[in-house]
This record gives C-alpha cells, sequence and structure tokens, in this order.
C-alpha cells in the first residue's frame, strides 16, 4: 500500500530540518508499504519551504505543496489530501504534526495495523498505553480530557476513546475518496471532528493505537483562541444533518405531543365530569393513536406504512408494544408510591423512569419491531 504522511507546517523551521533527518531513518525500515512524506506549507514567514527544499535533492519520497497564505489547518490537509489521493496516488492518509508532539517512532506502529485490515488507525491519548504530557498544569488537562468527552458523547461515539486527536491514518479506497471536501465543517483544527465522524459513520473498522503525546519543545502552538466554539459549531452542524439524530429528535417531539394529548383529553374529560378508569383508557388510546399517525407519517416517513391492511396490523401491534411501556410506567409508579412517602420524589422517579427506561424502549420497539429498516 502506499501511504502519505501529510506534515502542515507554519513557521516549523526548527523543528523541519530534524524531523526529516528521522523520518529518513524510519520509513526505510517500514515492512509492506510505500511510505512518502507531503509537506503542507502556507508560505511559513521563517521559511520552512526552504528548508524541506533543500532535503528534496536527496530524498525522493520527500514533497512539498506550498500555499499562498495562512488559511487554517482544515484547509491545508483539504488541501494536502486531495493532492495526496490525486497526485500520489495515496492508498492511506496519515494526519502528522510537524513539531514532535506525534512522536515519529509511533509511525511504524500506526501503518502496522493496516496489515489487520483496519480501515481508520487513530493515535489515541486517552487509552491505556496512551497519554498527555504529565506537567500540563490543571486546566489544560481538564480542558483536554474534557472536551474530547464532551465532543465523544455529543457525537455519539462513546466507543472512541480520543475523538479530537490529530495523529490518525484513513484509507482512501471507499472513504476519503467518496469524501467531498466542500462540504468540510470547519477550515480549522475542528476539521478533524468532521473527518472522524465522517470514517465511523461510513462504517470504517476503526482501531486506536495508545501513543504518548509529547510536549512541543520548539516553536509555538497555532491553535486559535475560537477553537472550542469552533469545535462545538463543527459537532452541532453535524448532528443537525445526521439522519439517525434527527430521527431520533422527531420520535422525541411526537412523544412530547402524545403526552400533550394524553393530558389535555384527561384534563377536558375531568372538566366534563366524565371521571372513570373508561375515560383514562380513552386519553390514553387518543395518545397513541397520535403517536403512530404522526411518527408514521413524520419520524420514519422513509418507511411509511401503506394499505388498510397493514396499517390495522401494524396499529394492533404498535398497541401491543406501547402497553409495554404503560406496564413500565405502573410498575415503577406503583413502586415508587409504595417505597416512598413524599409525592415530590414519587414524580421525579418516574419522571427518571420514563426517560430512561420508556423513551429507549419504545424507540427500540419502533425502529426493531413497527417501522423496521428494510434490508437492502
Ligand atoms: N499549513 C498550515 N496552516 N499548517 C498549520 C496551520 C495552518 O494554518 N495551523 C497549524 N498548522 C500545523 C502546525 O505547524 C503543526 O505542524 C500542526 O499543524 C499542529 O499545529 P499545533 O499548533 O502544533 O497544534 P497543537 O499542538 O496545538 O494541537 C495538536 O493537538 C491537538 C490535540 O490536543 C494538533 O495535533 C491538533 O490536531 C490536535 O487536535
Ligand atoms: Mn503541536
Amino acid at each position: 500500500m502506499k501511504v502519505v504522511i501529510i506534515i502542515p507546517t507554519y513557521n516549523e523551521r526548527e523543528n523541519t530540518d530534524k524531523m526529516i533527518d528521522i523520518l529518513a531513518d524510519i520509513l526505510p525500515q517500514i515492512p509492506d508499504h510505500q511510505v512518502e512524506v507531503l509537506y503542507v506549507d502556507d508560505s511559513s514567514p521563517d521559511g520552512t519551504a526552504q528548508v524541506i527544499k533543500s532535503f528534496q535533492k536527496h530524498y525522493k519520497w520527500l514533497h512539498l505543496l506550498e500555499g499562498n497564505a495562512k488559511q487554517g489547518l482544515g484547509s491545508a490537509y483539504a488541501r494536502g489530501m486531495r493532492y495526496a489521493m490525486k497526485d500520489m496516488h495515496a492508498d492511506y492518509l496519515m494526519e502528522f504534526d510537524a513539531d514532535f508532539q506525534h512522536p515519529p517512532q509511533d509511525i511504524p506502529r500506526l501503518i502496522a495495523e493496516i496489515n489487520h485490515g483496519y480501515d481508520y488507525i487513530i493515535g489515541s491519548r486517552y487509552i491505556a498505553g496512551g497519554s498527555i504530557p504529565a506537567h500540563w498544569g490543571g486546566n489544560r488537562k481538564l480542558l483536554s480530557v474534557g472536551g474530547n468527552l464532551f465532543a465523544r458523547f455529543a457525537l455519539l461515539m462513546p466507543q472512541i476513546h480520543d475523538v479530537t486527536g490529530g495523529f490518525r491514518l484513513s484509507r482512501v479506497k471507499g472513504f476519503m475518496d467518496r469524501f467531498d471536501f466542500s462540504t468540510l465543517l470547519s477550515r480549522q483544527f475542528a476539521y478533524k471532528i468532521h473527518l472522524l465522524a465522517y470514517m465511523v459513520n461510513a462504517g470504517a473498522k476503526v482501531r486506536e493505537v495508545p501513543f504518548h503525546f509529547a510536549a512541543r519543545t520548539s516553536g509555538d502552538s497555532k491553535i486559535m483562541k475560537n477553537e472550542m466554539k469552533e469545535t462545538l459549531r463543527v459537532i452541532f452542524l453535524y448532528q443537525t444533518k445526521n439522519p439517525q439524530v434527527r430521527r431520533f429528535f422527531k420520535f422525541a417531539v411526537v412523544g412530547f405531543v402524545g403526552y400533550l394529548v394524553n393530558a389535555g383529553t384527561l384534563q377536558l374529560f375531568t372538566v366534563w365530569k366524565w371521571g372513570s378508569v373508561a375515560v383514562w383508557g380513552i386519553s390514553t388510546e387518543l395518545a397513541i393513536i397520535s403517536n403512530f399517525v404522526w411518527n408514521n407519517v413524520w419520524t420514519f416517513s422513509d418507511q411509511k406504512i401503506t394499505g388498510p391492511g397493514k396499517l390495522a396490523y401494524k396499529f394492533f401491534q404498535f398497541n401491543l408494544t406501547s402497553m409495554g411501556g404503560l406496564l413500565i410506567q405502573t410498575v415503577v409508579g406503583t413502586l415508587s408510591d409504595w417505597l416512598l412517602h413524599t409525592t415530590h420524589y414519587r414524580q421525579l422517579v418516574l419522571a427518571f423512569a420514563i426517560v430512561c427506561l420508556v423513551l429507549p424502549y419504545n424507540y427500540l420497539m419502533y425502529t426493531l419491531v413497527i417501522w423496521r429498516q428494510k434490508k437492502n
């Protein structure tokens, strides 16, 4: 396989000659694969590009893509990745920092995972054997760990331990060659979040490889002050387009409408002094009808149930699965009435049970039973 290590630089002169020397030692030792390096420089005023050019005479594997002005890390990678795929015919793209925070000695360990069939290999600071610099202050550590943890869950990818790191290897065929760079959500560091979400949701086989994220010893970090906002923006934009998230949101809205129908009709019947078990049953059934109709035409419109026979059968099934939800509520409600003495706590327990048990139960029933996705 041809692996292209993409190294974006902005004012990394001091790091660059050292890096190229070390890479010249490491690259020939990597078995099975042809590894080349592509520096993507944004006209660094310190003359980083000149350093690279002076080495190009000696090393055939060393490439340089120059740019006009500093446009941000995401733009640099977009440029570099397209070039590596089109002009260098890369099979894998590696993202790598110029400043030794990603130890070049770890490059072969990531590349070795290609042989095990992985599509996406992530250098990970947050699994056993990985780390961030021990001397970092409490605030910086908290920001790094907390930011990563938040992004992990906001992306609904708890299975991936390091989602904000910048040391990664991605397969081109079937993955990066299908990515439309004109849709890249950030020109800055937050581009990483988008590419990660893209790869994982495209079904990449993922492997995390631990590494020690080193401290920078020369030059300065180029990370922008607005990067946190930028990351939030990317996650928000990405997730509002994510079909799974949109579906869950619709499901929640429909459920809330169902609750309003239930509570509203119950209230009406009480005003009309109809109170009895039948009334409770009628208002519950009205809520069930509302849930069925709105989920069918909106939440699951892509699997819409049609035709009187199918509708009748599925509606019957829907009533049965809804009984399950009611049963959970009734059991938890009775138990809390029985065990707790203050109404306040009983209501809290019930609300908690609805969110943690009934909601997931209903969602699972809808997606796995009622509006089950047809296999293509
Ligand atoms: N061409 C180009 N243009 N290169 C850039 C630009 C740019 O606008 N901005 C940064 N770079 C280069 C730097 O020269 C360096 O080689 C690499 O991108 C990483 O930049 P740093 O400034 O060293 O980033 P960092 O150390 O703060 O952030 C690193 O760690 C983060 C996780 O904590 C990066 O690896 C991030 O990707 C990562 O999220
Ligand atoms: Mn750095």
